[in-house]
């Protein structure tokens, strides 16, 4: 299993790494940045556990390097946010550094696993689908923008707010959407752990008004506390650290591995079809990706699992609602970037 971390010398790109250099599931580690890997592979390298960690620059060879022969790629390169910005103040800057990197991949690994993790995550992935389809490599089952942190944070959230009556590790809050303020949408009107949603039925509504906020500007909260030094990083990386080893986990046959993805709905993925259709059915404006939870299986993204979208509240689909009127430019802003628009 080689896993390629492209930006791996930055706030998140280094935790990352050394979650990554801890999983007993990897065995190839390759950093990329533009700066400092050979330095931080050689420290990795004196951890002892399995894997083999390589750094690489950019150089001649660097991303052939990197990137041959991987199954994962993970890319958190790019400029994180100061506080008064918001995700979308990246866009032109981190999409030039996100299509090159991508026309890179389907050079050298064209059917690798791509996480995006580089904002806005809205616009980012559909560039990388874009330089894909260019070189006739795209597929829809192996791109994944990384929406996970907004998952953790609902599970801390809610638990925080209950004062750890709610143990945050027992706790699995699904997130829809996208990745930036109104465009995510937390669900916490149904999950199978009952006391979580008898806890959130028990909130009155400017609690719950107070927590959804929250979530949806969880991004702000941290981008504010490190005062212009970056955004999340830690809990960013445990949290594509938490994505990668799903994915790996499911490539090596283990079943049932339901997490959350921003994905493509274009592919034959089982579930499109009905995604899109409750999209039509309520009027709400229709998007070519969106974060749903998904079946990870060896083939990457084997079914999204429609069902949870049945089943929110009418608050949560006010708030779809929005989020996908939003989502929708976005997604077309990443389109048109790489087309020329
Ligand atoms: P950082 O500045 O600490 O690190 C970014 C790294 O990318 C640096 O080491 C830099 O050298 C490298 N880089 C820049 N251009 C590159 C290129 N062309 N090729 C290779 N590497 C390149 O930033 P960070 O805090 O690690 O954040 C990185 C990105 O992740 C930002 O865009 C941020 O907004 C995003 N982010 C996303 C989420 C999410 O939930 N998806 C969460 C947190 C941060
Ligand atoms: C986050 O949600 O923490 C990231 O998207 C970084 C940011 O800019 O807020």
């Amino acid at each position: 299993m080689k896993v390629a971390v492209v930006g791996a010398a930055g706030g998140i790109g280094q935790p990352l790494s050394l979650l990554l250099k801890l999983s007993p599931l990897v065995d190839e580690l390759s950093l990329y940045d533009l700066f400092h890997t050979p330095g931080i592979s050689a420290d990795l390298n004196h951890i002892d556990t399995g894997a083999k960690v390589a750094g690489y620059l950019a150089d001649e060879n660097g991303f052939e390097g990197a990137l041959s022969n991987a199954d994962l790629v993970i890319i958190p390169a790019g400029v994180p946010r100061k506080p008064g910005m918001t995700r979308d103040d990246l866009f032109n800057l981190n999409g030039g550094i996100i299509s090159n990197i991508a026309e890179n991949c389907a050079r050298y690994c064209p059917n690798a696993n791509i996480l995006v993790i580089s904002n806005p995550v809205n616009s980012t992935v559909a560039i990388v689908a874009e330089v894909f389809k260019k070189h006739g490599v795209f597929n829809p089952r192996r791109l994944f923008g990384v929406t996970t942190l907004d998952l953790v944070r609902s599970n801390s959230f809610i638990s925080q707010l209950s004062k750890d009556k709610l143990k945050s590790n027992e706790l699995n809050v699904q997130v829809i959407g996208g990745h930036s303020g109104e465009t995510i949408v937390p669900i916490f009107s149904h999950n199978s752990n009952k006391s979580l949603v008898e806890f959130y039925n028990s909130l009155n509504s400017e609690q719950r008004d107070t927590l959804i906020h929250r979530v949806q500007f969880g991004g702000d909260e941290v981008v504010a506390a490190k005062k212009g030094t970056g955004s999340a990083t830690l809990s960013m990386a445990y949290s594509g650290f938490r994505l990668a080893e799903n994915i790996i986990k499911a490539i090596n046959g283990e079943e049932n591995i339901i997490e959350s993805s921003f994905i493509n709905l274009n592919g034959d993925i089982q579930g499109s079809r009905e995604v899109k259709n409750y999209i039509n059915t309520k009027g709400f404006t229709e998007v070519e990706y969106i974060s749903l939870p998904v079946k990870l299986g060896p083939r990457g993204v084997e079914s999204i699992e429609y069902d949870i979208l049945n089943n929110i509240n009418s608050n949560e689909e006010e708030l779809l609602s929005v989020a996908l009127s939003q989502l929708s430019n976005n997604i077309s802003k990443g389109v048109n970037f790489v087309r020329g628009a």
